[in-house]
């Protein structure tokens, strides 16, 4: 079985981030995205593994390179255009060849692997099996019907849900797939979607079926799902400290300092992750917070927040809450007269003020 990491996308609903960076690069409890994704995939036994890459591709390949870090071996498929998830099937086929494989969306985080799906699919007799889950907010996926285990009807994006199970990134297929994409046309959107690729092998009588995911999954599309799905991974991980704590500093709870970061005359509250090489001095680190590398905080309060390498926060006391961070941002004391907010923003930032 072979595996298809999607990893192309523009990503409009976490910019600014995106203008800059790949979103399956963000990283949760300090640790991409895709590298979850990846790793899930060799845990089921799937090692040759095709990246299907957009404008961001040179990131994706400088992060993940020949996959050997991951015990996997990647190929990268450079998509031109984002023209939907069954157009990235399409291009994948000369990588796929005849093999089964698995459809891993790159901004998918799932709790407990994917090696159920992977064995289900290899006992044999279905063409297609699709993972669902119980959502809120059924009207932003694809959603899906299902009758004594078989998939009837799928819908993508539904104005009006008539269930509350929604397709999540992950989907097995054989190659009757490939019938499929070239028989679809693009959607109103634009794009060759993968739910009416499943619905064309639903149509010509091939077996679809689903299985429905119990543990914990996000698509960490927009911020609020990353903030979520750094609270969750941070909840679960193996406090250590591999840097230093001076004296004048307390770590209460589930903390991870890595190698190389200092905390000097601080409180570090966990769950929460100190990255490697991030300075932390005179501040409050809370609950829920991940300090990726490089980081330097200064007489600051942070908590429930991502901040991404390189960053340099300084915020006299102030407490900065809920916030996903882009890399290399400064935030520090305006001493210049008249007293005021000096910003420099990107497009499409966010700033909530006092
Ligand atoms: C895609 C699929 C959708 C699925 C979702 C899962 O949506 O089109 O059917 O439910 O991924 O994350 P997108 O994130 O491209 O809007």
């Amino acid at each position: 079985m072979k595996g298809l990491v999607l990893s192309g996308g523009k990503g409009t609903r976490l910019r600014p981030l995106t203008y800059t960076g790949a979103k399956q690069l963000v990283p949760i409890a300090n640790k991409p995205v895709l590298f979850y994704v990846l790793e899930d995939l060799v845990e089921a036994g799937v090692t040759d593994i095709g990246v299907v890459v957009g404008d961001t591709q040179d990131q994706i390949r400088a992060a993940v390179g020949d996959g050997s870090a991951f015990g996997a071996r990647v190929t990268y498929i450079p998509q031109l255009e984002p023209l939907g998830l069954a157009h990235a099937v399409h291009i994948a086929e000369e990588f796929l060849q005849s093999d089964p494989f698995v459809m891993f969306l790159g901004d998918n985080l799932i709790r407990d692997g994917i090696v159920p799906f992977v064995r289900s699919f290899q006992q044999g007799g279905m063409n297609c099996l699709i993972v669902l889950k119980e959502v809120q907010n059924p009207q932003d996926f694809g959603i899906a019907q299902v009758q004594d285990g078989r998939v009837i009807r799928l819908v993508e994006k539904p104005k009006d849900p008539w269930t509350n199970l929604a397709v999540i990134g992950i989907y097995l297929f054989d190659h009757h797939v490939f019938e499929a994409v070239r028989n679809i046309k693009p959607s109103f959107r634009g794009e060759l979607e993968i739910t009416d690729a499943i619905q064309y092998l639903i149509d010509n009588g091939y077996n679809v079926e689903a299985r429905h995911l119990n543990g914990y999954w996000t698509d960490t599309g927009k911020m609020d799902d990353m903030l979520e799905a750094n609270r969750w991974v941070l909840e679960q991980i193996e406090p250590r400290c591999d840097g230093a704590v001076d004296s004048a500093s307390s770590v209460y709870g589930k903390v991870v300092i890595e190698e190389g970061a200092e905390i000097v005359h601080s409180v570090i509250r966990g769950p929460a992750i100190i990255g490697k090489h991030a300075r932390v001095e005179n501040s409050f680190v809370g609950p829920f917070t991940s300090i990726y590398h490089h980081c330097t905080i200064l007489n600051s309060e942070v908590e429930h927040s991502i901040i991404l390498e390189h960053c340099h926060i300084e915020t006299q006391g102030a407490r900065i809450e809920d916030s996903l961070i882009g890399r290399h941002a400064q935030v520090h004391p305006a001493h210049t007269k008249p007293r005021a907010y000096r910003l420099v923003l990107g497009d499409h930032s966010r700033v909530g003020i006092l």
